[in-house]
Order: C-alpha cells, then structure tokens, then sequence
C-alpha cells in the first residue's frame, strides 16, 4: 500500500504490496481506480522512480506496469512528458451516480434566494483579508461551540441597533445558518422535556421536519392577514411555538402589537418559548420598521437570523440569541454536531459589520428589492389584476392569491413549460390554513440584468393562462 507522488506532486492511492506478482497487482489497482473514475482522463501518474520508490518495487517493475496498460489503451505515454490516464474508461463501473443539480428555470422567480449576483464579492475580500491579517494565532486553534467573540460583540451591536434585540455577547449562539440554529433549539427543548411544537400554517416543510427530527411533534396554527393566531393557544398542549413575526413566510403578513402580547403573554403564562425566525427582517420597505419580538421578553424568546437572504445563503452563518435557560443545552448540542463554525467567515462577517460595509450593502439591497417589489406588483396588476397581491411590504417575495376559477396546479403547469421558476402556496400548507390558493413568486433570485425579462415572463403567463382558463369567469 503507498501514497505515491505524481511529478507534480500529486498523491495517488493504490494497494500494492512488494513481493511475487507485484506487477499484476500494480496493473489491477491502476485499472480498477481508472474504470471507478477515482483516476480521471488526464491525471497525471507519477514517474516510475517515485512510483517504485513509494511501493518499494524495481523500476522496471513500475515501467512494465506502465507499458501494459498503454497497450491496452488506459494510459497514454508519450516521450518526455507525464504518464496521463486515457479518457473513454472511467464510469465503467455500475455504481457510480451522477450528482448534478437539476437545471436553474430560465426564468427563476423561486423564493427564498437573494440575488447572488449582488453578493459583495469586493467586500467580504476585504473583510477576509481584514480577518486573516489580524486573527492571533489562537484563533486558528480547536474554537468556541458558541461562536469567535469578534463576531458575537459585532452581532450583540449589530441587532440591538437594527432590530431592537436585547441580548450580551455571552448569550449570543453563532451557527450555521438559522436551519441549524432551529435544530439546536430543538434538541434543548427536548432535552428539558418538551414534546411540542407549534409551527405557522403556512410555513417552510424543512422547519417542521427539522423539529420532528429532534423528537418534536409539530402542531399547524393558522395564520391570517395579522399572522400568527393567538385565539386558541391556550386550548393547545404546546412546549414552543415557532415565528416569523417580521414578515410571515411564505404569506407575508406581519404581526401586530396585540398579538405580539398576546403570543408573549401565553409563553408567560405557560412557561414556553418562542422561537423568532427574523429571516426577512432586514427588508422592509414601509414606515415604521418593526423591530423584534425578542427585545419585548428576552427570557422566553429565542431569537434566529441568517445571513443568507442579506449575504448569501451559502455562507452558512446564522446567529440566536438564547435566553439563559436553553443556552447550556443548545451549546451542548452544537458541540456533538459539529463543534462550531469556520473561524475564517466568522472572523470575515465581523469585520464586515464592524467597518459598517454590512449595514452599506443591506441598504443598497434594499433599495435593490423595493424597486423589484413595484416592478412585480405592477406587471400583475397590468396582465392578471383579477389576482390580489399580498405581503410585499417586507421580504423577498410575494404572495398572488388566486380568484376562484384559477388553480395553483394550472398556473404552475403554464410555468413550467415556459420555465419560469415559482412556487404554489399549497407546497407550504400544514393542514389547517383555509384561505385562497395562491403562487408564491420570489423577486430575489435574479440578477438585475435579468429580472425585467422575468417579470415580463411570469405577466405573460399569467395573462394567457387566465384567459385560456375554462372555468375562469370572465371580467364583466
Ligand atoms: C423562512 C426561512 N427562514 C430562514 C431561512 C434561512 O435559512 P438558512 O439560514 O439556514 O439558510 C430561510 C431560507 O430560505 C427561510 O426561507
């Protein structure tokens, strides 16, 4: 067995052992690692001398090895230059699976992505190079489950200012993405005993698969056009209840003051929690901004952002701010999982906060979306005004709901052979939310050079669909 170097460097694997029929057991591993496709067409192989000297065989061993497999047409050899593997063999093998995303749509109006072509490349380069020239050496070290305190201190600023949320860099759970973040609250919650979960209906299918996954049970409660409903709380059995009170997902509504205390004032009464999943929180396009629910009862909310819609989700860096009494199992969790996040981008998103190039590049974004918002909300109501558009104050989406006659299914098949990218608001339904069907249709997604033809796209659909419709009554 030997980790042998190519010439330039390259280690290659193969299971070799010096003695009698080593040639043949050379010529068998180099033929099977080209036809697994371990060994691709044109990797280079290491120069008989190294190779030899790594398995502890003659030379002439290796070069016969070498000579017999050019003949059969797996390597290639030519004077002065590499041994190469030939291409035409690898894939032979049954078991080798193809993992290629499925293609983007043309058109991709999918919600839930920011538009990556806006990722500011320049500055988070700046901010790494920031990072990397003034990390201590400690840094580079095993690290903190709870995430670098740089970061921690600019996040404790960062969201008391933006957000109104009341926490100490102490209480501050670094992770990555809300996605983990939801799961570590989950495993704390379990591990003091609760069983329950409510979740919004409508809401994100992961969220609730997440919670079951950590033994919860998850219980729909309705939302309407204030939100979450806070009614009949009292006549459920629920340990948490999860949120998105800035701006509903996926329908867009925002919570109001009164069922804010009302939501709080049972989490009091019952000795619960209340997860804020603030994901949206950053894009409001109104006057006043609402501020999180966290900061009106630190001790019982828990509150979750992301840096994936104002960054980039494959960043993978989320943050909670955890009352005290989940913070210790939560931690714990996180420490089993996968022990804590990469120092590198978490020193980098510290910096970028701290330089105040975060807070520039959220306001252009914003100014980014709010344009796209009036683009999407005036191209409906040109080609289809029988649809009503709902909760666009906020977020990276809207929400169209259907008139009777219309269906989600007939919308969605007309997108897709047009491949437009969108969303039918029955993908998130949990059960109990009675209201309208609908199409969920993100603006995020496309980079600025693109979206016109997008929307141009999606109100030609919808235009033709409702008049081809059959049911459809048509407009007096
Ligand atoms: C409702 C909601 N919450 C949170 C997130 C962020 O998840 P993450 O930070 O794991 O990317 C998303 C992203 O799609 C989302 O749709």
């Amino acid at each position: 067995m030997a980790l042998a170097r190519t010439t330039l460097d390259r280690d290659v694997f193969l299971e070799v052992r010096p003695g009698r029929g080593c040639r043949a057991a050379l010529e068998r591993a180099l033929r099977q690692a080209i036809r697994s496709g371990r060994l691709r067409a044109g990797t280079p192989l290491p120069s008989t001398r190294v190779l030899a000297d790594d398995i502890g065989v003659a030379r002439s061993t290796v070069s016969e090895a070498y000579a017999q497999l050019t003949a059969a047409g797996y390597l290639i050899t030519r004077q002065g230059a590499d041994t190469r593997v030939a291409s035409g063999l690898q894939g032979a093998d049954r078991d080798h699976v193809d993992c290629a995303p499925a293609p983007a749509p043309h058109f991709d109006l999918r919600p839930g992505v920011p538009d990556l072509s806006s990722f500011p490349k320049t500055l988070w380069q700046r901010a790494f190079r920031q990072a990397l020239a003034r990390a201590s050496l400690e840094a580079f070290g095993p690290g903190d489950p709870q995430g670098r305190p740089e970061l921690r201190t600019a996040l404790v600023e960062y969201l008391g200012r933006t957000r109104g949320v009341t926490t100490k860099t102490g209480r501050v759970l670094v992770c990555n993405g809300f996605t983990q973040g939801l799961r570590l609250v989950a495993d704390a919650l379990r591990a003091r005993g609760a069983s329950r979960i409510g979740v919004e209906d409508p809401s994100l299918p992961r969220f609730s698969a997440i919670a079951q996954a950590a033994g919860l049970q998850p219980v729909p409660i309705a939302v309407d056009e204030e939100g979450l409903t806070t009614n009949r709380l009292d006549e459920i059995d629920l340990d948490a209840i999860l949120v998105t009170p800035a701006h509903q997902f996926p329908l867009g509504s925002t919570m109001g003051s009164q069922r804010r205390t009302e939501l709080l004032s049972w989490a009091n009464r019952h000795g619960a929690f209340v997860i804020e999943d603030d994901c949206d929180g950053e894009f409001r396009y109104g006057q006043p901004p609402i501020g999180a629910l966290q900061g009106l009862d630190p001790d019982h909310v828990v509150y979750g952002g992301t840096a994936g819609k104002t960054l980039a989700p494959g960043v993978r860096l989320g943050w909670l701010a955890l009352p005290p009494s989940l913070l210790a199992s939560a931690l714990e969790s996180r420490s089993v999982a996968d022990r804590y996040s990469g120092v590198l981008d978490q020193l980098a998103l510290a910096e970028l906060i701290e330089s105040g190039d975060f807070d520039r590049h959220v306001r252009a974004m914003r100014r980014e979306y709010r344009g796209r918002r009036d683009l999407i909300v005036a191209a409906v109501a040109r080609s289809a005004p029988e649809l009503s558009v709902r909760g666009t104050e906020a977020g990276l989406h809207a929400v169209l709901e259907l008139p009777t006659g219309l269906t989600e299914r007939e919308l969605l098949s007309a997108a897709e052979r047009r491949s437009i990218g969108l969303h039918g608001l029955g993908w998130y339904r949990r059960g109990v939310y009675s209201g309208p069907q609908a199409l969920v249709v993100g603006f995020g997604s496309p980079a600025p050079y693109e979206f016109e033809a997008c929307v141009q796209a999606l109100a030609a659909m919808l235009h033709q669909t409702r008049h081809k419709s059959s049911t459809y009554p048509a407009r007096g």
